[in-house]
């Protein structure tokens, strides 16, 4: 297939396009700088040259493909609302150019609206709706567009995606860490977060598009749940800091943006998506990650 991928060159992304590539798919990536580009250019994959913010040139890239992977985000935190926004009209464009051609359509969402009690399951429908929800709302736009005879599949990524050169959440808590001389968790720390490593999240990509049926939502999570202590545990081994609680009034000031996510019992379950796609996890969990010592290299 001719697989037009938006956030080719980003961390997931460039796992994922070396996965299709193996695959025998053909890629035609999006590339918004010349590095992106050559980068493409040098693992075989064809460049398609654009941004979010230029909708013509994701429309054309999407009309012409036989699947369309939408991995690139803004991640602009600290303004969630412009992530959103951008977010929503190029999940809007790739449904209207793919309207009625049955063609897939993945793209990526997060775990955030979890199941109070249990672990979130692939039946658990999103509780976010319309641009002012995290991430705009995509998954449940996207997801409308079934009806409308797009194959969409949602791929849910655990809130961390790691692995040697990750600079997503544990990245930022890293940072966080050094720069306060603590590694800290809200509270008592028994909140969990799931964790998938790249090549397995890059893996569950690749399986959704061969394998999934439209309306799919997969969990790309390698753990159900790791303990936000145990996370800053590890971080403080890491550096060889001290480890403390951070009360949840003060996590916001302590940890930044980053704060309001750490907090979250988002426990996630990917049975369902292990069954369906005959995937197993298989590589480092996020605690042999940690202390593998790559987060903590300058
Ligand atoms: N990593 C995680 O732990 C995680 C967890 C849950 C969900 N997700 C979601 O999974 C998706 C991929 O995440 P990731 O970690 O691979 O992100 P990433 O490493 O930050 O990569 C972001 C990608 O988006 C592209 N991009 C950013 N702004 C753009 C713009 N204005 N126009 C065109 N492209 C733009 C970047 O291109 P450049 O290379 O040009 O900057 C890059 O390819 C995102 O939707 C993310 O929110 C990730």
């Amino acid at each position: 297939m001719r697989v037009f991928v938006t956030g080719a060159s980003g961390w997931i992304g460039s796992a994922a396009v070396d996965e299709l590539l193996a695959a025998g798919h053909e890629v035609v990536g999006l590339a918004r700088s010349e590095s992106s580009a050559a980068s493409l250019d040098a693992k075989g994959a064809r460049v398609h040259r654009g941004d979010l913010d230029d909708l013509d040139s994701i429309r054309e890239g999407a009309a012409t493909a036989d699947a369309v992977l939408h991995l690139a985000n803004k991640h602009d935190f600290d303004n969630p609302a412009v992530s959103s926004l951008a977010e929503r009209n190029a999940v809007r464009t790739i449904g209207d150019a793919l309207t009625g051609s049955g063609r897939p359509f993945l793209l990526a969402s997060g775990v955030a609206g979890a199941a109070p009690g249990r672990p979130l399951t692939e039946d658990d429908r999103s509780p976010f709706h319309g641009l002012e929800s995290p991430r705009g709302g995509s998954e449940n736009l996207a997801l409308e567009y079934v009806d409308r005879g797009v194959h969409t599949v949602v791929l849910r990524f655990a809130p961390t995606v790691h692995g040697a050169g990750d600079h997503g959440f544990i990245a930022a808590l890293v940072a966080i860490a050094r720069e306060h001389g603590v590694a800290g968790y809200v509270g008592d720390g028994a909140n969990r977060w799931p964790a998938v490593h790249r090549s397995d999240a890059a893996r569950v990509t690749r399986l959704g598009l061969d394998k999934a049926p439209a309306g799919t939502l997969l969990h790309a999570v390698g753990e159900e749940g790791v303990p936000t202590r145990e996370i800053a545990e590890a971080i403080g081994r890491g550096l060889d800091v001290p480890v403390t609680s951070i009360e949840p009034q003060d996590a916001q000031k302590h940890f930044g943006w980053i704060g309001r996510f750490f907090a979250l019992d988002v426990a996630t379950s990917s049975a369902r998506t292990q069954e369906l796609l005959g995937w197993t996890p298989t590589g480092p969990t996020l605690l042999q990650d940690l202390d593998s010592g790559s987060y903590f290299r300058a």
